[in-house]
């Protein structure tokens, strides 16, 4: 009896661990020349790393990313930016740096949400709004791509020209057809029917929060907004057609009070490289 209560309060100190985690990927491409390191910074929501958000800046340095991507809900959508500010204070101008929204930060009413994305801009954070750029990085030469998340509709008078979420997409796709590996961010996973759809090499998500508890080997998530219970996309790697989708499970510690289980926040690493040429036979 004894031993059972034992392992059972182990069990449950080892699932309620919640220190930054590492995550790492590694995506090959043939149409990639050089590698390039990828720092995925997903669902932060003002969530504060220590004083100056020094752990998680440092935790950045120390993966020495040649990008910085932010895959949305950087912000909450209540008037608490100060930590996001430390943040971008911290990697805006050491690095290039992209930006997606995620649903909170198009939550925070015109006003907030004009206030978030001039601070974005104040550190040098481009804003990908249905935008394409190539970048060189790293050695190599890739498109980076976004798109708003789909309840910027919430706020189209503080953005101005907001055109629709189909309309940015399709813009992503038509500046990919320059042919190179193209990186394109969104904030939700369960849309990926539509990423993939374009043919896009690699596609950077998050919001589901790891579905917030789990089992590692057993049960990959419980809840995630836009997917209900067990859901499908709570965080990973997966694959549709020709696309390779990682999905974030993101750096806030709790959620509506309620902690994580197996489930660490993390930092996501993703290594983008060329394909490696298999040896011609005979070769030695
Ligand atoms: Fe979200």
């Amino acid at each position: 009896m004894v031993i059972v209560f034992v392992l059972l309060a182990l069990f449950a100190a080892g699932g309620l661990y919640s220190a930054l985690a590492v995550r790492r990927y590694t995506v090959r491409s043939e149409k990639l020349s050089a590698p390039a390191r990828l720092a995925v910074v997903s669902d932060l929501h003002a969530q504060r790393y220590g004083s100056g958000m020094r752990p998680l800046i440092r935790a950045i340095e120390a993966e020495k990313p040649d990008l910085v991507i932010f895959t949305g809900d950087l912000f909450s959508n209540f008037d608490h930016d100060a930590p996001v500010e430390e943040l971008l204070r911290g990697l805006g101008g050491r690095w290039p740096c992209y930006y997606v929204t995620g649903n909170h930060e198009c939550w925070s009413g015109d006003e907030g949400f004009l206030r978030k994305m001039a601070m974005l801009e104040e550190n040098g954070v481009k804003k990908l709004s249905g935008a394409l750029e190539t970048v060189t990085a790293g050695g190599a030469r890739f498109n980076v791509g976004g798109v708003d998340d789909p309840d910027a509709k919430r706020v189209c008078c503080a953005m101005g020209g907001y055109d629709g979420f189909a309309a940015q997409l399709d813009r992503v796709r038509e500046g990919a057809e320059n042919g190179l590996f193209t990186v394109f961010v969104a904030h939700r996973p369960e849309m990926i029917g539509e990423y993939a759809a374009k043919g896009f090499d690699l596609i950077l998500c998050g919001h589901a929060h790891g579905g917030q508890w789990r089992i590692p080997g057993l049960l990959n998530g419980v809840f995630a907004p836009g997917q209900g219970l067990f859901p499908r996309y709570a965080g990973g790697l997966y694959e549709r057609g020709g696309s390779t989708m990682i999905v974030s499970r993101g750096l806030l510690q709790c959620a509506r009070g309620l902690p994580r289980f197996y489930n660490r926040p993390e930092l996501v690493i993703v290594d983008i490289a060329p394909e490696k040429k298999e040896r011609e036979k005979g070769t030695p």
